[in-house]
């Protein structure tokens, strides 16, 4: 992909969030890097680095697979080529968000999601009440060739009342409001790979 287009994606999203508070764009990044990305993810659950992912927070945090069934891995820099590659890129929608929008993003944090076949993940919105540091939600899909009848949909409920299903096709991502857009992942018949994370704002709490 051109730098140019890389750009136009970029302005893109930020247009969308500020029209519609969501944007989903087909190819986020080259396809190359997106299956070295999937390669990664399928690596690290053989090796068993990915774990049942928790709900809540902090020490309250409990596995409950009747909510949210994904075996997730936290993104750190320097693990891997092409993990720095994509925190990168959401480093540059952090900045061009930040210029359209003036969120004041500070940072990005993120982890690699396998829902095996059958999981799914309950409606939620992605905030903590205790913790309103995550502004924009962005998960990046992994999977070729993925089918409508395989299932594994992210539902977004909008505010006007109407949903959206949006399938978890390679090099999409979907970006949206994490305040205000509640969502729920479908259970699939294959695994479910994605990247999935949230650029964040300063925290309002004592540091
Ligand atoms: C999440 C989430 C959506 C997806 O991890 O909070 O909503 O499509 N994931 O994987
Ligand atoms: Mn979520």
């Amino acid at each position: 992909m051109t730098t140019d287009t890389h750009s136009a994606c970029l302005t893109r999203i930020v247009d969308d969030l500020a029209e519609h508070g969501w944007s989903l764009q087909p190819q986020f990044i080259t396809l190359t890097l997106t299956r070295k990305l999937a390669e990664e993810c399928r690596q690290r659950a053989v090796q068993g680095a990915l774990a049942p992912a928790g709900v809540g927070r902090g020490t309250q945090q409990q596995v409950r697979e009747g909510v949210r069934g994904d075996h997730i891995q936290w993104l750190e820099p320097g693990q891997h080529p092409a993990c720095d590659e994509y925190l990168q890129a959401l480093d540059e929608l952090r900045v061009a968000l930040n210029q359209g929008l003036y969120l004041g993003l500070e940072d990005f944090e993120g982890h690699f999601a396998l829902y095996p076949p059958g999981a799914f993940y309950q409606k939620h919105v992605d905030r903590f009440r205790d913790d309103d540091r995550r502004a924009v939600s962005v998960v990046f899909y992994l999977n070729d060739d993925w089918q409508a009848e395989q299932g594994g949909a992210l539902r977004l409920y909008l505010p006007n009342g109407e949903t959206r299903d949006v399938l978890p096709q390679a090099g999409s991502l979907l970006v949206f409001l994490s305040a205000d857009m509640p969502h729920e992942v479908l259970p699939a018949s294959r695994d479910r790979l994605s990247l999935t994370g949230w650029l964040r704002r300063r925290g309002n709490g004592p540091l």
